[in-house]
């Protein structure tokens, strides 16, 4: 038998056998290029892809397969150029067959280096993902209608909750201010005008959750130094929480600064402490944890320098049936007079506004870690989230 096709087996694969691989592969189109992007192999996925053959594609320059756009737009040599100088060029981007019609590809380019280190050549491989791209398109398209759907019923919803709790807080005010102006008792006046003025704050912060939920608060913001702003809290964060409960601080030193409206934070600090607190009934140990993270889409989509703040409890945990509402405004599943259903509403509208994110990660009778991203500034300027 001629070894050169002998079965494949471990330690026999000759350099034929590599070839033989490529050639083989029909979904990718794999090619070689010399240092100045002109092709010299070319394999079946490749024709079939682009649709010239290895006669008509060998001797040609990358940029044949680019449109007229690109072309001029300067991309094929820049994608080399970026190949070449740091070993690797990746792009997706329209492709033109050599019928003309086009497809949307994944393309990548390395550099090959001899035993010098010089570039004596770059391995070029293309993938069609038009299907994939028209099923994105769809998706968001579906994403897009439900989104608007979930708008609307959360807007009902808004109206419905702001509706029932300033309607409480109005019934108070008003029976407590017909009740004093028929009292001579001055410590009953004094307790009514006093439960005026609670639910009045009441409202007042009511609105002021709102105003961050909706981001049409007008924002203070400027560069914050979040060791300050942490420390300070940690005094506000423990006089929230009952004595039964701790509060476990834990801030790595040299957090970035962040641009942001300081006591939007410590309001959102404070909802997820509260938060932890209710979950928690009676003892318990309420984190805080803050650190840098660089983030690359791992995190809510989020790329570049953040710092991510944590509060953490191991309370009752949320029901994943929940998850999706948690940050509708007015939901809560607190009893009546307990919850406005207001506290994550801000936390998200605040998170948003400041171009940040919040994850939420439970299980019910586990616990809560909340995670807040909030884009750090690096170098005097904050890195503008992708
Ligand atoms: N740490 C947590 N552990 C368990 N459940 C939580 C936690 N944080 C939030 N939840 C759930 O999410 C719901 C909504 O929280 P949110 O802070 O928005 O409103 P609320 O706490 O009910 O009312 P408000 O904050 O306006 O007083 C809560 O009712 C609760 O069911
Ligand atoms: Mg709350």
């Amino acid at each position: 038998m001629n070894s050169q096709f002998a079965p494949f087996s471990p330690g026999t694969l000759t350099e034929r056998h590599y070839e033989m691989l490529v050639q083989a592969v029909v979904d990718y189109a794999i090619f070689m290029l010399d240092p100045a992007g002109v092709v010299v192999s070319w394999n079946a996925g490749a024709a079939r892809i682009k649709g010239y053959d290895a006669n008509e594609a060998i001797g040609q320059h990358l940029s044949l397969f680019y449109t007229d756009e690109d072309r001029q737009a300067g991309k094929p040599d820049y994608l080399l150029e970026l190949a070449r100088c740091e070993g690797r060029a990746q792009d997706e981007g329209w492709r033109v067959r050599k019928d003309g019609t086009r497809f949307w590809a994944l393309v990548v380019i390395d550099a090959i280096r001899n035993e010098l280190g010089e570039v004596i050549g770059l391995a070029k491989i293309t993938r069609n993902i038009t299907d994939r791209r028209e099923a994105e398109g769809r998706y968001e398209a579906l994403r897009a209608q439900l989104f608007q759907a979930q708008k609307l019923e959360a807007l009902g919803q808004l109206s419905g909750g702001m509706a029932h709790d300033f309607n409480n807080l109005l019934t108070i005010i008003l029976s407590a201010a017909k009740l004093a102006s028929r009292t001579d008792d001055p410590e009953r006046l004094a307790s009514l005008l006093d439960s005026i003025q609670t639910a009045g704050q009441r409202g007042a912060q009511m609105t002021r959750n709102l105003l961050t939920f909706a981001r049409c608060e007008p924002k203070a913001t400027r560069q914050v130094d979040l060791d300050e702003l942490l420390d300070a809290a940690a005094t506000f964060i423990d006089q929230a929480l009952p004595r039964t409960m701790t509060l476990r601080m834990q801030v790595d030193e040299g957090l970035h600064p962040v641009q942001l409206d300081p006591s939007e934070l410590e309001m959102a600090l404070l909802n997820l402490v509260l938060n932890a607190r209710d979950a928690m009934g009676v003892v318990g140990e309420v984190q805080v944890q803050a650190c840098n993270r660089q983030l690359a889409g791992e995190a809510g989509g989020l790329h570049g320098e953040f710092v991510e703040i944590i509060v953490a409890d191991q309370g009752c945990g949320i029901d994943p049936s929940i998850r999706s509402r948690l940050f509708e405004p007015f939901f809560t599943t607190k009893d009546v007079g307990k919850g406005t259903g207001l506290g994550l509403s801000q936390v998200y509208g605040f998170a948003r506004q400041a171009k940040g994110g919040v994850q939420i990660d439970s299980a019910a009778g586990w616990g809560t870690l909340i995670r807040l991203y909030l884009p750090a500034i690096v170098g005097g300027l904050a890195d503008e989230p992708l």
